[in-house]
């Protein structure tokens, strides 16, 4: 069996490959693309990853040899995969035609492949070799999914193949956190082994609990709107908790609302641990009557997935009642009880309506706005004849923009930042450019880069102090500006 962890649904998340450190330790691969693209990829692995093994190049229609590396036919692939010993296996798509290829592999049911952009070769050695620091991730962040299995963050999608840590239920889970070490980089550092002076210092601790849920997102990444499983792991949880003491404990399902476990058990933990900020994520369809209990068990609230902003699109995607969403949200930032982060999915039934979120969002005055994305790319084909997308695309980005710049004051007054999400930024250009010639750089952040600097920034000076477990020192920017809210 692979070690891979991969998403169901794995078409909506974003399945390029962002660096070659993201690559698993002495995993095997096959390269999609036999031409120029493919033979470039496999040099540079061949030199900055040769613990990466190249069993083969992969080609749709023909089959041989290219630079003495066999060729199989995209209809060997199976057996190409058997053949390998047990360990992890990843397609390597390196064509110029990956959306085809795309196509083939998902109707073959093949879905742990992975997109290499060919034209991005060279940002993809020097991201490898950039200076990133070297941390032990594992000690200041975890998340567990519903089945158990932890991992040192939440990025588990495609691209975080090998770096499971071990399951909850594991008797020996701390010492298995304690000696884990993978292959393992993202935009904020690259992951190492525990040292024997690395201080646990645990910033987030994210719980996914079970995926019982009232809404139908078509693109759930968890496919909650098809769990029909059963959830009790809170004994062990509870024992995480007490291990790693961390500073904000995250909680997600499916719907934690609708879960009298998960709540207990949240009540239970804030007694146990009344220094840990408890902080949940929701769709935000319910009464009004539900937000007492909300603010009496989370300090912070993220109403996510809002999936349309016509009650119609809404409706289409998750079969709720869009009035119930927002009067919950508006009112949860009206009473000012709880940090509040109201987030917009951007997917292609619902792009277009973004700059009406904004329009609501941004009067409202929460902590945060976020605009999220579905992977919207995936979905769609973008160069069809009469570029029917990008211009859908321009329009919107062109609309949104204008709402932001004629709303910044706003969002100054109320001290509300907006997110944009990395393809959200390349796709609707809300880039470094559009921000410094329009001076948002205080409210604006485009996606992680911003994020990571800021988040870095509060962690030293809160490891500087020594501090831990709600201690951690408010520099002006709030601990709520600092975690991640979806
Ligand atoms: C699975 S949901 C669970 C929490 C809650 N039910 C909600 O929807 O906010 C967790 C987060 O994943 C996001 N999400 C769901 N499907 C996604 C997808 N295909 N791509 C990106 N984000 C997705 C949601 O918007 C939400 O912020
Ligand atoms: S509300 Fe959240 S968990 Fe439920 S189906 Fe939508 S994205 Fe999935």
């Amino acid at each position: 069996m692979n070690d891979v962890y991969i998403h169901p649904g794995t078409v909506s998340i974003d399945k390029t490959l962002f660096s070659l450190a993201e690559l698993p330790c002495d995993c095997s691969v096959a390269i999609y693309g036999a031409g120029q693209s493919g033979r470039a990829l496999r040099k540079l692995l061949g030199g900055l990853r040769p613990d990466v093994r190249v069993l083969a190049f992969v080609d749709s229609f023909a089959s041989g040899v290219v630079d003495s590396l066999e060729v199989v036919n995209v209809k060997q692939l199976e057996s190409l995969r058997a053949s390998t010993e047990a360990g992890c296996f990843i397609i390597l798509v390196a064509s110029d035609f990956w959306a085809d290829i795309e196509t083939t592999l998902i109707e073959r049911g093949v879905r742990d492949y992975l997109l290499v952009d060919c034209h991005e070769l060279d940002a993809l050695r020097e991201r490898f070799l950039s200076d990133r620091p070297e941390k032990p991730c594992h000690y200041r962040e975890l998340f567990v999914r519903t089945n158990g299995d932890i991992f040192p963050c939440c990025d588990v999608g495609v691209r975080r193949l090998s770096t499971k840590i071990g399951h909850i239920g594991d008797a020996n889970v701390a010492e298995k956190i304690r000696n884990f070490n993978a292959c393992c980089s993202c935009s904020r550092s690259r992951l190492r082994r525990v040292g024997p002076d690395d201080p646990k210092r645990y910033v987030l601790l994210y719980i996914e609990v079970a995926l019982q849920c009232n809404s139908r997102c078509p693109m759930c990444y968890a496919d909650a709107p098809s769990w029909k499983g059963s959830y009790d792991y809170y004994e062990e949880l509870t024992r995480l908790v007490d291990e790693t003491r961390p500073i904000v404990l995250k909680i997600m399902g499916g719907e934690v609302l609708l879960q009298k476990k998960a709540l207990d058990w949240v009540a239970a933990m804030r007694q146990r641990h009344p220094d840990i900020k408890f902080f949940l994520v929701t769709n935000g369809n319910y009464p009004l009557s539900k937000i007492p209990l909300v603010e009496e068990l989370f300090h912070m609230v993220g109403v996510s997935t809002i999936v349309g902003f016509q009650p119609e699109t809404y409706k289409r995607m998750t079969g709720l009642d869009l009035k119930r969403t927002l009067r919950f949200a508006e009112e949860l930032v009206a009473r000012k009880k709880s940090a509040v982060a109201v987030a917009y999915l951007m997917t292609p039934i619902n792009l277009h309506e973004a700059n009406l979120f904004l329009r609501w969002a941004i009067p409202l005055g929460p902590r945060r706005i976020h605009l999220a994305d579905a992977n919207v790319e995936a979905y769609i084909e973008m160069g069809t004849w009469d570029l029917y997308w990008p211009k859908i695309i321009d329009r919107t980005a062109e609309a949104i923009k204008s709402e932001i710049v004629s709303r910044r004051e706003t969002m100054r007054r109320n001290g509300s930042v907006l997110w944009v999400t990395k393809n959200n930024v390349r796709l609707l250009r809300i880039d470094e450019d559009f921000i410094t010639t329009n001076d948002l750089g205080d409210i604006v952040m485009p996606s992680a880069g911003a994020y990571h600097t800021r988040f870095e920034e509060i962690f030293k000076s809160g490891l500087d102090s020594g501090s831990n477990n709600g201690l951690w020192p408010d520099n002006g920017l709030g601990l709520t500006d600092a975690l991640p809210f979806f």
